[in-house]
């Protein structure tokens, strides 16, 4: 067979059935979890009107280098439009749209998009999962969400997550931190790598996440913005930190935290997987973002949340050897020599009994049906030959166990599968 000369674009991915069972059950445990703590999900459009994201920062490296953007067909009234990013800026423009109650705790799962420098762990179009909670200030809100984080994680078996967590205080503070780190940075400019110094005049802030060697050192002596925190923000914080110790999760205060969207606000946090290489090994992260709403045209309120990503969720899950999923085998294979309606037929009756089953087409010979039947990996299989449609019976044969077989009637053969199989799974 030749190649197909059209392969999926840069930076995405086809997702087969073996890999996709594994997000599937994935994104369902998180959606169950998430319903568990009392979030409702929000289904919101993959693409918005551009302006919803320049609320990321204009200066961000989402919104200035990785947007996927496209206008509208409408000659008469063109409009920017871009494919989602990320969520949050969705969300709160959802809420600033139905000004839903408040506390108003919503989850959310999809494909976000952009356009970065493909590598392991890094991809055009990736998935995430989610929560915020919008309208509310209370440190427990934040507990509530790093928690539920923290326990979808935990509840796919991973053991080496780390919690970083930081205050960037309010839009004051983070203003004349900037400027202090912008003093600092600048005075050190002459050591700092090329690339430290071209997002130094654009993003002061950004600097601290260089992994340069070059630059480590200045990194490691810069000024914090813990220093610029004003009392309220500073207790907020401690009582996210308190709260976090009360139901025994366990962070790291990383003063130098920076986040890569612009409209956070006091807590920010990321959860890093240690056994990932670091340039990718963030699997999480998020943030309360307290002016996003009312720039998106909604009134004054406040938002925290986080998304995770699942790719990442996914690769750090086979590099500490977890096996995900519950799939079950297949229960029954139907094998009909008589032309396929028998198939049909069968098939169809146990599938409405609740059990799976599958068949062939085609009207193959026995040896080729049974060959598939034993490549699908059913449990057992139903044969149906001349014999058996003339007495009106089938064959059940035990595939997986010692291969033993009855003849069953007709009538009672969906009650003869149950049996065995009740007898498998008791084994
Ligand atoms: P973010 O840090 O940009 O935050 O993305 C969250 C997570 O999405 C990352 O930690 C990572 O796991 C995953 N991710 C991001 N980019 C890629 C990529 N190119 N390939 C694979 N995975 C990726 C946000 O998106 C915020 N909306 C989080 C938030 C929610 N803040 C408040 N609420």
């Amino acid at each position: 067979m030749s190649k197909s000369h059209y392969q999926s674009p840069r930076g995405t991915r086809d997702i087969l059935p073996e890999e996709a069972e594994k997000w599937r059950w994935t994104l369902n445990s998180f959606a169950e979890l998430a319903q568990r703590f009392g979030y409702g999900q929000v289904i919101s459009p993959m693409f918005e009107d551009l302006g919803v994201f320049l609320r990321l920062g204009e200066d961000t490296e989402v919104v200035s280098k990785e947007m996927f953007t496209f206008q509208d067909k409408d000659p008469k009234a063109p409009q920017d439009l871009a494919l989602r990013p990320e969520l949050t800026a969705s969300i709160c423009r959802a809420f600033a749209q139905h000004r839903p109650t408040t506390p108003w705790k919503v989850w959310y799962e999809g494909p976000q998009f952009r356009y970065e420098k493909p590598q392991a762990g890094r991809f055009r179009q990736f998935v995430q999962v989610g929560a915020e909670i919008i309208g509310e200030e209370d440190p427990a809100a934040d507990i509530e969400i790093i928690t539920l984080a923290w326990k979808f994680y935990e509840s796919l078996g991973l053991e080496h997550i780390t919690l970083l967590i930081n205050s960037l205080g309010n839009r004051e503070t983070r203003g004349a931190y900037n400027r202090e780190l912008s003093a600092y940075l600048s005075a050190a400019s002459g050591s700092l790598s090329a690339q430290s110094r071209e997002t130094l005049a654009k993003n002061p802030l950004r600097v601290l996440d260089s992994k340069r060697e070059e630059d480590l050192e200045i990194i490691s002596a810069a000024p914090t913005i813990q220093d610029f925190l004003s009392p309220e923000d500073g207790n907020h914080f401690e009582s996210v930190c308190d709260g976090l110790t009360s139901v025994g999760i366990p962070f790291v205060v990383s003063p130098r935290l920076v986040r890569g969207l612009d409209y956070y606000t006091r807590t920010t946090f990321e959860f890093a997987a240690d056994k990932l290489q670091t340039a990718q090994n963030a699997v999480g992260g998020g943030g309360r973002y307290d002016g996003l709403i009312e720039e998106l045209g909604g009134p004054p309120t406040q938002g925290i949340g986080f998304a995770l990503g699942v790719d990442r969720i996914l690769l750090a899950c086979e590099a500490e050897g977890l096996e995900l999923g519950d799939s079950k085998p297949l229960d029954v294979f139907v094998v009909d020599l008589t032309g396929g309606s028998q198939a049909t037929q069968i098939t169809n009756e146990i599938r409405d009994h609740g059990f799976s089953a599958d068949r062939s087409f085609g009207n193959r010979s026995i040896k080729a049906q049974m060959k598939v039947a034993d490549r699908s990996g059913a449990l057992f299989a139903i044969i149906v030959g001349d014999d058996e449609l003339e007495k009106n019976e089938v064959t059940l044969r035990d595939l997986r166990g010692d291969g033993s077989q009855e003849r069953v009637s007709r009538s009672n053969l969906v009650n003869a599968l149950a049996a065995s199989l009740k007898e498998r799974y008791s084994q």
